[in-house]
C-alpha cells in the first residue's frame, strides 16, 4: 500500500502543480485513477490546507516501468560501491530471469531483482543463482526472488520453442548464435549427432531448419532427456529423435553420423575418441572446449595426438571463440574434418 492524494479529477491539475513544486510525488509510482478521483502517489503528507476537497488514502498502485538499465534505475538506490559490484549481465530465459547477487549485497537481492523485473515485461519471475554448476548435468541451484513462482519456461531461439526448468536442465541462450553458426553449415540429408543434448536445443534448431535427415540427441540427464522429447515435439519435428543415456553406451549403438556436435566445454575431448569411431568418412566433428585463446595452439596438438592414437587423419578447419567463460577463459569450437 502506498500513502496517495486523492483528488477530484477536475481538480488535479492546481494539486498536482502544488505537489510537484513542493516535490511531494512519489515518482516510482503511477498515479491511479477512479471514476470521479485520481490517486497521486507521495513521499509523505504535506498538501495546504486551503485544498479541502483533498483527502489523503493508503492505495494499491502500480510500480512506474521507468527506462534505461539495471545500472542507471539503481542509481541513488545503492551506494557507489555497491553499483561497482552490480552485473550488468543477467540471463533471460523464454520469462525467467536469472542474477547472480555478488557477495555483500543479498540484502539489496529483492530491489535488484525487483529491478530487473520492471525493466522488460517479458519477465515474469527472478530467479538466483545460489551454486555453482554441478559436475554431471551442469546443472545450478537457483533460488525465487520476486514474481511467478515458476522455474519452467519456453524459450524461443532461431525458430524454435524450448521447454524446460531452467534449474534441472542445463541451456544457455547465450549459445544460440553458436547454434546458429552449425545450422547453416549443414548440407541436404546429412544425419547428425548431438552429443550432450540437454532439452534438445542444438537437436530441434538443427531439425527445424536445416534439411538435414535425421538429428539425434544423446543425454543423460532424465530430466533433460523428458524436455528434449517434449520440445521435438512441440516443434513437430519429424526428422528429430532424442535418446537416454550416457553417450559412452549409447553412441556404439547408433551407427555412424555425417556430424557429430560435442558440446560439453569441460571434458568433451575424453569423448573424442567416441566420436571418431561414430563419424563417416569426410565427416566433421565440432568440439566444444574452454580455453586460454593465447593457448589455442595447444588445443591444436592436444586434438591431433587424440585423432592419430585413434588412427584417424584430421583437419582442424577452424577454432571459433563460441563464448566468454570467465575474463580469461573463452568457450571455442574446434571443427575437425575427418578423413
Ligand atoms: C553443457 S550442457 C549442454 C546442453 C545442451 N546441448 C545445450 O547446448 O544447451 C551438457 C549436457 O551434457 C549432459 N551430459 C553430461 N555427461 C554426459 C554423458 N556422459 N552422456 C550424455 N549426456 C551427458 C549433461 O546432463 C548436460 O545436459
Amino acid at each position: 500500500m502506498t500513502l496517495c492524494v486523492k483528488i477530484p479529477i477536475k481538480k488535479t491539475q492546481e494539486v498536482k502543480e502544488f505537489l510537484m513544486t513542493k516535490g511531494l510525488i512519489d515518482q516510482r509510482y503511477k498515479p491511479k485513477k477512479e471514476k470521479e478521483h485520481i490517486l497521486i502517489p507521495i513521499k509523505k503528507k504535506g498538501v495546504k490546507k486551503e485544498f479541502k476537497y483533498v483527502s489523503y488514502e493508503n492505495a494499491n498502485v502500480e510500480v512506474k516501468k521507468e527506462k534505461g538499465g539495471i545500472k542507471k534505475r539503481l542509481e541513488g538506490k545503492l551506494t557507489k560501491e555497491e553499483m561497482k559490484r552490480i552485473q550488468r549481465a543477467y540471463d533471460i530465459v523464454g520469462s525467467i530471469a536469472i542474477i547472480e547477487i555478488p557477495k555483500g549485497l543479498e540484502r539489496k537481492e529483492k530491489l535488484i531483482a525487483e529491478t530487473i523485473f520492471n525493466i522488460n515485461k517479458n519477465i515474469k519471475t527472478v530467479l538466483k543463482k545460489a551454486g555453482i554448476h554441478s559436475d554431471e548435468f551442469r546443472t545450478i541451484p537457483l533460488r525465487w526472488v520476486t514474481g511467478k513462482k515458476t522455474k519452467e519456461t519456453t524459450a524461443k531461439e532461431n525458430k524454435v520453442q524450448l521447454k524446460l526448468n531452467v534449474e534441472k536442465v542445463y541451456y544457455s541462450p547465450r549459445s544460440s548464435n553458436e547454434r546458429k553458426r552449425i545450422m547453416e553449415l549443414i548440407k541436404p540429408e546429412e544425419e547428425v549427432l548431438v552429443m550432450f543434448s540437454g532439452c534438445g536445443p542444438f537437436t530441434c534448431v538443427i531439425a527445424k531448419n536445416t534439411p538435414a535427415k535425421m538429428v539425434v540427441g544423446v543425454e543423460k540427464n532424465p530430466i533433460g532427456h523428458e524436455y528434449e522429447k517434449e520440445n521435438i515435439k512441440l516443434n513437430r519435428l519429424k526428422n528429430a529423435k532424442a535418446i537416454l543415456g550416457d553417450v559412452r553406451d549409447m553412441v556404439p549403438k547408433l551407427g555412424r553420423f555425417d556430424r557429430i556436435l560435442m558440446p560439453l566445454p569441460m571434458i568433451a575431448e575424453e569423448f573424442l575418441d567416441l566420436a571418431l569411431k561414430a563419424i563417416k568418412k569426410g565427416g566433421t566433428i565440432h568440439l566444444y572446449q574452454f580455453i586460454n585463446w593465447e593457448e589455442k595452439d595447444k588445443l591444436r596438438k592436444k586434438v591431433r595426438d587424440i585423432c592419430a592414437r585413434e588412427g584417424k587423419r584430421c583437419r582442424i578447419l577452424r577454432i571459433v571463440k563460441s563464448g566468454q567463460f570467465s575474463p580469461k577463459t573463452s568457450r571455442v569450437c574446434v571443427d575437425i574434418k575427418v578423413q
